[in-house]
């Protein structure tokens, strides 16, 4: 496997591979089977694979996780060169953002909702980053997780509204065996609350089997999520459009429940199709 540090290093690398399909895995690194589950979708359906790891300061608030998010690029490297990747992206922040640098991307509306009322400027910065990785790779197709499923419909209408010649693979959600969705983050629980976390996905399917007898009403439906979790503070708990993200007051199938919660000052967010 390839290490690029720099933006010459990776551009001298795509231009080397002429007409090949590239596929790009933009990632924060401290890397799971979630990642992984990506790695190998692009794998599938790209001549090379380039992942980048890059824990961008600019899509943390200011009271959030930055500075102590998990970091260990040696075991990051080994989980790659094993799952067969041609090329490391891991640029130093100076190289992603220059002294000068007073660019934003900010896709509007879709982006201040949900994860973005909670979050101010989130998005904003996913979006200004990911399209310097688009730039800076230009690959064919670029893949992204349903785990963060705001964020992968953003990134699908920055690339409509900007017109990126990018292909958008959404990847399913890859869960712990007693169904919490894999994260970086989830190194931060203790048992205790590890144990409560499972609550979080066993309530989204106890909603899930109730719309799948009937049931439609979204109040009765986040209502039975809610009155299943074991968490300290919920965030939100909405069922939305699949593609707007627009809250429904009616469920109908392909509908999305999306949850965020909060056990022991560790967020998590989640969701499942209906
Ligand atoms: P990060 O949290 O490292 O996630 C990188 C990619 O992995 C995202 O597309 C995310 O949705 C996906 N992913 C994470 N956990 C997953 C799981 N359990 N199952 C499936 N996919 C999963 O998301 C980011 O980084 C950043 O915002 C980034 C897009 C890299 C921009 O900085």
């Amino acid at each position: 496997m390839i290490v690029c540090e720099d933006i010459d290093c990776i551009r001298a690398f795509i231009k080397s591979q002429k007409d090949k399909a590239a596929g790009l895995v933009p990632t924060m690194g401290y890397l799971h089977e979630g990642h992984m589950s990506l790695v190998d979708k692009a794998k599938e359906l790209s001549d090379v694979v380039i992942v980048s790891i890059f824990v961008n300061p600019k899509q943390f608030g200011p009271n959030e996780d930055f500075n102590r998010y998990p970091r260990d690029l040696e075991k990051d490297k080994n989980l790659l060169i094993s799952r067969g990747v041609d090329v490391l992206f891991v640029p130093s922040l100076g190289v992603m953002y220059d002294k000068d640098f007073s660019s934003k991307v900010i896709i509007e509306g879709i982006s201040n909702i949900l994860e973005g009322a909670f979050r101010p400027g989130h998005f904003d910065g996913v979006c200004t980053v990911v399209s310097k990785l688009f730039n800076i790779v230009k690959p064919q197709r670029a893949f992204f997780g349903e785990k963060d499923y705001q964020q992968l419909k953003i990134i699908q209408k920055m690339v409509k509204d900007l017109n990126f010649d990018i292909e958008i693979i959404p990847v399913p959600i890859k869960r712990e065996q007693d169904g919490l969705a894999m994260s970086s983050r989830n190194v931060y629980l203790d048992d205790i609350s590890r144990h409560r976390a499972s609550s979080i996905y066993s309530s989204l399917l106890k909603a899930k089997k109730q719309f799948e007898n009937g049931l439609t009403c979204v109040k009765t439906l986040t209502n039975i999520v809610k009155n299943n979790l074991d968490v300290d503070s919920i965030d939100y708990i909405k069922i939305v459009d699949k593609d707007t993200l627009e809250e429904k007051t009616t469920a109908s199938k392909y509908d999305r429940i999306l949850i965020a919660v909060r056990i022991s000052g560790v967020r998590f967010i989640d969701n499942i199709e209906l």
